[in-house]
């Protein structure tokens, strides 16, 4: 692979960008504080902006390694911070990654994360050389085992209890796009 870390990276309605001190406050009131946000997932929810500010200082010093991928999803119209998507574990020896994400509740259903798992997905295809792409979600978030498939991932299994994440033990389904069905002429029409 060839780490680039996180460029700078737009789409119709979004900018993807390094996270900066300054974004404490809208990521703390935009989701990190919100429990219908992080139902799912595996950090706790924030209960005050000291926490967020911590977590960002910790990310913002990782941006010096090229393998960190950690973008800041704004709205291109206002600048708004809705969220964020990263690359969470590479694994070297198969040139594959792991995506996760997540954006504010007021954003939702939009199509705005979809559009960003896309804009992610050709950069680290066309740019970075991933040959494998996967993000495991909790099989009850419907809506982001939509995100994927609406982005080309394909549904590979689901293992049962075999992580944790806020709402306790629970499964975890597999979605992954290699990078040959993302340069196939079939799926080219999802992007
Ligand atoms: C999951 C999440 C990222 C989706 O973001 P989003 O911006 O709403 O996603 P999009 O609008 O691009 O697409 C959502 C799709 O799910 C569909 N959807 C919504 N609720 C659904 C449900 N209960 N069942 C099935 N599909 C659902 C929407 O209709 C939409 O599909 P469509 O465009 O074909 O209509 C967002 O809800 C989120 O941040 N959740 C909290 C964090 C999280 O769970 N992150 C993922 C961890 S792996």
């Amino acid at each position: 692979m060839n780490h680039k870390g996180t460029e700078f990276l737009k789409s119709n309605r979004l900018i993807l960008r390094k996270f900066e001190p300054e974004d404490t406050s809208m990521m703390f009131q935009n989701w990190a504080n919100d429990e219908l946000v992080t139902k799912f997932l595996t950090w706790p929810t924030h209960n005050d902006t000291q926490e967020t500010s911590s977590i960002l200082n910790h990310w913002i010093s990782q941006y010096k390694e090229p393998e960190t991928y950690r973008w800041c999803i704004a709205l291109k119209e206002n600048k708004i911070p809705i969220g964020s998507i990263s690359v969470v574990s590479i694994n070297p020896h198969v040139e594959s990654l792991e995506i996760g994400y997540c954006i504010g509740k007021d954003y939702w259903n939009q199509g705005l994360t979809t559009e960003a798992v896309q804009v992610v997905v050709d950069f680290l295809f066309s740019q970075v050389a991933a040959n494998r792409i996967e993000a495991h979600i909790d099989p009850r978030n419907e809506s982001s085992g939509s995100v994927l498939v609406k982005s080309g991932f394909r549904y590979t299994g689901l293992r049962r209890q075999v992580a944790i994440n806020n709402t306790g033990i629970c499964d975890v389904i597999t979605y992954e796009i290699l990078k040959d069905d993302y340069f196939s002429e079939n799926n080219r029409k999802f992007f």
